[in-house]
């Protein structure tokens, strides 16, 4: 049984791919097995992590066609475990005809949901990016979830807005429930928290939603990402942030202890152990 984590937001640039680049990379050095899905048009995911040999296919064959064998790129990764593994659909479609495809499709949003379910003796977990518009190409990804990540500036109004845009966006795909693909929970990330922000109040703010519309839709987790350098740089020499930066020293977390506490909190039926593996 494999678990889709679907990273989303209807805004730009908040940090989805880098958690879900580092996020993967983290569990499968965890001895996950690790599908990555490029669902953006724009295809940074795919070049994240150095891959070797690209597949032949990518993510408009697997939701045209189905075919899921052909459109797996392994990513180029030294598991710690024997048992972690990380692969990658990539993103080929700069034209955007994907996003007309699953238009003008009857089942077209819920097309890359139903394809999944072939990955699943083969992943533990499958995480999707996603690109911050809204759009077909979106609502499949959001649909195809059981758990839907959301990464939130850490500032009150635009974290407001940010929620409530989130929200809109699930309710509005809410009825697909009826074509069998039912909208996932939604957690909220406080995301790029620097030293000046108090993350802890704005997502007890957030978790006390004085605004109405989300109330209760959204669960803004105790874990929160740090603005560091190290993101950046990992990203720049294509290692996960968590072997960039195993560990730290002041008040700042490293990224290694962000990506377990992550981890831990989303996926706790994976049992990731309390202390940081500094190996
Ligand atoms: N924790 C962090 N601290 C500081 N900078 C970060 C952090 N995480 C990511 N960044 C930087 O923020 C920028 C945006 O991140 P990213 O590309 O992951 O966002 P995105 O939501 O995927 O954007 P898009 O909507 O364009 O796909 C990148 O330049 C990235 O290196
Ligand atoms: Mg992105």
């Amino acid at each position: 049984m494999s678990l889709t984590i679907t990273i989303c937001s209807t805004k730009g640039g908040v940090g989805k791919t880098t958690v879900t680049a580092n996020l993967g990379a983290y569990l499968a050095d965890r001895g996950c097995r690790v599908l990555m899905v490029d669902a953006d048009i724009q295809p940074t995911l795919s070049s994240f992590f150095p891959v070797t040999e690209p597949a032949e296919a990518g993510l408009t064959q697997l939701i045209t066609t189905g075919e899921t064998e052909a459109t797996v790129t392994p990513v180029d990764h030294v598991p710690q475990d024997a048992r972690g593994s990380l692969d990658l659909v990539m993103s080929n479609d700069p034209e955007g005809q994907l996003q007309n495809w699953i238009l003008h499709t009857p089942d077209g949003r819920v097309r890359l949901k139903t394809i999944l379910e072939a990955y699943e003796d083969l992943y533990d977990i499958i995480l999707i990016d996603t690109q911050g518009a809204v759009g077909p190409l979106q609502d499949a990804s959001v649909l195809a979830a059981d758990l839907l990540l959301s990464p939130i500036p850490p500032e009150i109004l635009s974290a407001r807005e940010f929620a409530r845009g989130t929200v809109s966006m699930l309710e509005r795909l809410r009825p697909m429930a009826a074509m069998g693909a039912p909208v996932g929970s939604l957690y909220g990330l406080l995301y790029r928290v620097d030293r000046t922000a108090d993350g802890r109040s704005i997502a007890d703010e957030l978790r006390r939603e004085a605004y109405a519309p989300s109330r209760g839709k959204i669960m803004i987790l105790d874990t929160t990402v740090p603005a560091t350098v190290a993101y950046r740089e990992a990203a720049t020499h294509q290692v996960p942030v968590h072997r960039w930066e195993p560990r730290r020293d002041g008040p700042t977390e490293s990224g290694a202890e962000t990506m377990r506490r992550l981890a831990a909190e989303l996926l706790p039926h994976l049992d990731i152990p309390a202390e940081v593996d500094h190996g």
